[in-house]
């Protein structure tokens, strides 16, 4: 299939990225000094021991021990295998991921085309709508006008295989942009052997709903059956443009329309978004088939600090909204509110704002249970809490619920809205579910001095953890050539590492780890890249490192080499070139004989 990713791209995506950013949309990160800190995303905890540096580009817990690049904290927390983590990274920086030979991606096509190309397939499907009297007969009996459709750009795909195909893949760069941006699926290796390669339209006989971006560009689309048919709804995949987890629908509309969103209403369909515009309440966004997202919750809360979330009364809806309160709880801080709604059973917004109409759609918006009334009600359902049981069961449940909610006021408040339900008080309570007051896990300090070094191992160590901390450090090492003469493994990573530095000086802790990825060091290297090092100026922190290197040079490296060729010359005498190999070994460990002040 496709070729490797050059190593030279993923230094460019490290270098391009920041780390806090990506981080900072999962995991709600507070500054610390220099540093960013937050609750630990892979272990529970109370008391924040999950650092990010920005400098390092490096993420590391000093709870449980996991650390290292953007690369790695996608793969970990997001569950990516490399190649994703690497798309989702070029994809925020609209980069498109370079492959070495043997690909079979065809030419590049660049961003900005795919997003002409989705607009022009946006004219397309509208175009098809208004020449469709099916189509409109169908929006019709759905209640939507014809401002409604035109506001939101709602289109047709007309029947048939191969209508986008013929319209925008009379090339082959045409079909390959058709095949990226997942307008035209390509046919399966059995069909081709019968027909030879080819395509065909993705979306057909469906009515269209462009995505857009928040600049209003279409990155994806949402096709919905007209009659009966499976699948009812049909999305774009994942492509370059767009990423299901990240967009809201109607969140571009709703900007157009409201000069300022004081707040969200998030439902799940298209339709529930267009409907309720169309009744004149133009603040709904939808997930597009998803779980509310942290990303999402990252996007709504920029917009506002006031999100409703609505879910059909039913049992599906209900675990939906559970399922979202819990990705809400790293979000619960003073000056939020986040509220649920809980529709009549059977229906859902479309359907309950065209019977209802939209004020009394809005009260009931208006009266939604907040955040800590649902979760309260949600802990006592199955709780009897008049028993011991009972309380223990409650702090069971309620701990690691409660240890999301970042620390603070809403906190508090939580916690005495639930003590007050179970007649405890609330540092009572708290102390229960181990949230009692101050820092209960030691604080690390982070500019404590390492334990003095002994033994060459650790020497090799922290030699190491010196240039992947203080990379600027490595361009006064002038020779480090002569480390890899002793030949041994540990002392060679340390001098490519050194080269890389010579060669390109600007490498960050993160691109040099990166560049490691696929060798067996890789793994020393990135837990050496978060060891805690003396707090130093980076003066200060090269003379620790050229003293570290010029003592393993002198002791070790050409030390044991010399050893091994004199142990050689007695035992079977020595060829003309390790005549010469010792001769300038031995003239190279003279002048370092006098360790240097
Ligand atoms: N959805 C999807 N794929 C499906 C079904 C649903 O992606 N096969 C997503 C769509 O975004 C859809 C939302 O889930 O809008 C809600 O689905 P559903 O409640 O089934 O549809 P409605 O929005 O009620 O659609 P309609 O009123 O048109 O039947
Ligand atoms: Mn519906």
């Amino acid at each position: 299939m496709s070729g490797r990713i050059p190593k030279s791209f993923i230094d460019e995506l490290i270098a391009r990225t920041d780390i806090v950013e990506v981080i900072g949309s999962r995991v709600p990160l507070k500054k610390a000094g220099r540093e960013w800190k937050a609750c630990c995303p892979f272990h529970g905890e109370k008391t924040p021991s999950f650092t990010v540096s920005q400098q390092k580009q490096f993420y590391h817990c000093f709870g449980c021990g996991l650390h290292g690049t953007a690369l790695t904290f996608l793969m970990e927390h997001d569950h990516l295998p490399f190649p994703e983590a690497v798309e989702d990274l070029a994809g925020r920086l609209g980069l498109e991921v370079p492959r070495e030979g043997g690909s079979t991606e065809g030419p590049e096509r660049h961003l900005d085309d795919l997003y002409a190309l989705m607009a022009s397939a946006d004219q397309h499907f509208r175009d098809a709508l208004r020449d469709s009297d099916r189509a409109k007969d169908y929006l019709k009996m759905r209640g939507l006008v014809g401002e409604t459709a035109a506001r939101y750009h709602l289109g047709y795909a007309p029947a048939g295989w191969e209508a986008i195909l013929k319209k925008f893949g009379s090339t082959d760069a045409g079909k390959q942009a058709l095949l990226t941006t997942g307008l035209v699926i390509e046919r399966n290796a059995d069909a081709q052997r019968n027909q030879g390669p080819g395509y065909y339209d993705r979306f057909r006989d469906r009515i269209m709903f462009p995505i857009r971006d928040a600049r209003g560009r279409v990155v994806g689309f949402g096709g919905r059956v007209l009659d009966q048919g499976e699948p009812k709804y049909l999305n774009s995949p994942e492509t370059p443009l767009f990423h299901k987890g990240r967009e809201l629908y109607g969140l571009y509309e709703a900007r157009q329309e409201l000069r300022q969103i004081d707040r969200l209403l998030v439902v799940e369909g298209y339709m529930d978004v267009v409907r309720l515009a169309q009744a004149g309440i133009h603040y709904a966004v939808a997930t597009l088939g998803t779980a509310t997202t942290p990303e999402h919750l990252n996007r709504l809360f920029r917009v506002t600090g006031d999100v409703v979330f609505a879910f059909d009364g039913d049992r599906a809806g209900r675990q939906a909204a559970w399922r979202a309160l819990e990705t809400c709880l790293p979000f619960a801080k003073d000056g939020k509110r986040i509220q649920f709604l809980f529709l009549p059973d059977g229906h859902d917004p479309d359907s309950l704002v065209a019977s209802e109409g939209r004020e009394a759609f809005e009260a009931r918006v208006a009266s939604a249970t907040p955040l800590s009334e649902y979760l309260v009600q949600h802990l006592m359902v199955d709780i009897d809490l008049s028993s011991v049981d009972g309380r223990a069961r409650l702090a069971e449940i309620g701990r690691p619920l409660l240890q999301k909610v970042p620390d603070g006021v809403y906190r508090e408040l939580l916690i005495d809205r639930l003590a007050r339900e179970v007649r405890m008080s609330g540092p009572r309570l708290a102390n229960l579910l181990g949230l009692g007051g101050g820092p209960a896990t030691p604080v690390i300090d982070m500019t404590r001095r390492p334990r003095p070094i002994t033994g060459r191992g650790s020497l090799l160590s922290q030699a190491l953890a010196y240039v992947l901390q203080y990379p600027s450090a490595a361009a006064a090492v002038k020779d480090p050539e002569s480390l890899r003469l002793g030949g041994e493994r540990g002392l060679e990573v340390l001098a490519e590492i050194i080269e890389m530095l010579h060669e390109s000086p600007k490498l960050s802790t993160a691109q040099l780890v990166e560049r490691w990825r696929d060798r067996p060091e890789h793994g020393r290297l990135t837990a050496l890249a978060s060891q805690v090092l003396p707090d130093l100026p980076s003066e200060a922190a090269q003379r620790e490192f050229i003293s570290a290197v010029e003592r393993l040079a002198r002791e070790a490296g050409p030390e044991r080499r010399v050893d091994e060729l004199i142990q050689k010359a007695s035992d079977s005498g020595l060829s003309d070139d390790e005549k010469q190999e010792l001769r300038e070994l031995q003239a190279r460990m003279r002048p370092a004989a006098k360790p240097p002040r």
